[in-house]
């Protein structure tokens, strides 16, 4: 007669998937033999990434995983999200019962001293140490919503329960629930970075997926002191994605040469083969200062003496892929940049950037793509641009061919004929005339004013390099149990 053990390790598999994960653990205990059978397939949906956040619990578990023999070398991709206790919990909020409201207020004490002890950094660095085959550590404000079992989204290890026991869902950081989100997040990344450092860990890609709050700038000052230990992390990095915002706190606002800490961080980063940052387009100073210093020729080492507020540029000779968004900015200050990157530069991408005009009637987003079409050196073989304006109209690409179709606001092109999709492009652009709304039929306008909701961190809308993507179909579990 069949049964369960008869089948195909394949259509076991194919049946387990329509499982909850409640019913998945249960079949997994019917028996050894099945828990076998499906234990590596099993060990890929469920730990190849996974999401904690910064409670005892979540980063416990986290220790757990990484002493467990077989199912630490399955863990390649860690996540910290940025979920936060509030002393108030935000408006409105009632709890349920004394309980729900005792259990918040030890975990928001629990939180700070977890913190301000270091024993968060002591509990990442032992789990770290463990992580062989870790590649990839990400910071991240958000559920990610390719889960398919279950029907919901992942949320970081332990929030379900806190939920439970609270009634109150813990919220990722941002300015709008706290005061001290800023420091928050540039607590999680220093952490991250100096527990990899302590732990003899140099993964190849560091994602920071910020989509509520921005990392401040303060977040990437590693003074001198620290440079030995984090070296040799930043040096054997080869993706960088990041998110950040903030005028600098050391630019008392009266010196030019100051720049970002982000500059003293990317001279440490020289082996970046894709570097993606999205800025804040309310914040055009800190993207200008930034820009402007990227674009500098690079200065070699022991050339000069650094200084630390005005660090000279860098190379990047390996970088292939940069990405942009989230700017208002003058487009010499990208084509500087490209240009200096041209020769090693393949893939470009821009995003929710509005064009800024520097004189009246120039029509600049033409003059810039021409001059990415004219670009001696340049060879791209992958552009991808979406939801640009212009002085803050606009952008639409037309189809050619049908007249009523909306107008395209993202145009991609993969091949060696670029300088040919460049003048398409050039071709089918249309600028939102002023006082006339642009003829569009969603919502994206919203989006791009906004400015906090970047869907463009997805990692599913600026593609990652090769590979990469697959690691969307694994996913975290990270619910409790
Ligand atoms: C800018 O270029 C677009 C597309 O080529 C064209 O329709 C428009 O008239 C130009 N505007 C100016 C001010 O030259
Ligand atoms: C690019 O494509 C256009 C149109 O298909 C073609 O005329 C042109 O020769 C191509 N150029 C190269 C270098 O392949």
């Amino acid at each position: 007669m069949p049964s369960l053990l008869t089948l195909p390790l394949e259509l076991l598999v194919v049946v387990s998937t329509h499982l909850s994960t409640k019913d998945l653990g249960f079949l997994r205990l019917t028996c050894k033999q099945v828990e076998q059978s499906l234990y590596s397939w099993f060990a890929g949906e469920f730990f190849t990434k996974k999401q904690f956040m910064l409670t005892h619990k979540s980063l416990q578990t986290l220790i757990d995983i990484s002493k467990h023999g077989r199912l630490s070398k399955q863990v390649t991709h860690v996540i910290l999200a940025t979920n936060m206790y509030q002393a108030v919990p935000h408006v409105p909020y009632t709890f349920r019962d004394a309980d729900a409201a005792t259990s918040w207020a030890q975990g928001v004490y629990d939180q700070q001293s977890l913190m301000s002890t270091g024993y968060d950094r002591d509990m990442l660095t032992e789990a770290f140490e463990k992580l062989e085959n870790l590649q990839v550590v990400g910071i991240r404000d958000f559920n990610s919503n390719n889960r398919h079992r279950d029907g919901t989204s992942w949320s970081s290890w332990g929030a379900p329960t806190i939920l439970r026991e609270t009634g109150i869902e813990l919220p990722f950081a941002s300015s709008q629930v706290s005061n001290v989100a800023t420091s928050f997040l540039a607590h999680i990344f220093q952490t991250l970075i100096y527990a990899l450092a302590r732990a003899g860990r140099s993964p190849r890609e560091i994602e920071v997926l910020l989509r509520k709050e921005p990392l401040p700038d303060s977040a990437f000052h590693f003074p001198a002191f620290l440079t030995p230990s984090v070296t040799p992390v930043l040096q054997n990095l080869e993706t960088l994605l990041i998110s950040t915002d903030r005028i600098p706190t050391h630019n008392p606002g009266h010196s030019s040469i100051n720049r970002p800490f982000l500059c003293q961080f990317l001279r440490q980063t020289y082996n970046i083969r894709h570097l993606r940052i999205n800025f804040n387009k309310y914040q055009p100073g800190y993207t200008k200062v930034f820009l402007e210093w990227l674009g500098q020729p690079a200065v070699g080492a022991g050339a000069a003496p650094i200084r630390i507020l005005d660090p000279p540029s860098i190379a990047l000779t390996h970088l292939k892929k940069l990405e942009l968004g989230q700017m208002a900015i003058w487009p010499s200050y990208m084509l500087k940049v490209i240009e200096k990157f041209a020769s090693t530069l393949k893939d470009f991408c821009l995003w929710k950037t509005n064009i800024a005009r520097p004189a009246a009637h120039s029509n600049v987003t033409v003059d810039f793509l021409n001059s990415l079409a004219d670009m001696r050196q340049l060879c791209l073989t992958h552009f991808k641009l979406g939801f640009l304006q212009q002085d803050g109209l606009f952008i639409g690409f037309k189809n050619r061919g049908l007249e009523d179709a909306p107008y395209d606001k993202i145009r991609e092109y993969t091949g060696d004929n670029m300088s040919h999709f460049i003048r398409g492009l050039i071709n089918d652009i249309v600028i939102q005339q002023p006082g006339r709304s642009y003829v569009d039929d969603s919502d994206d306008s919203d989006d791009s004013d906004d400015g906090s909701n970047d869907e463009d961190n997805e990692d599913s809308d600026m593609p990652d390099e090769d590979g990469d993507s697959e690691n969307d179909e694994f996913d975290e579990d990270s619910e409790d149990e």
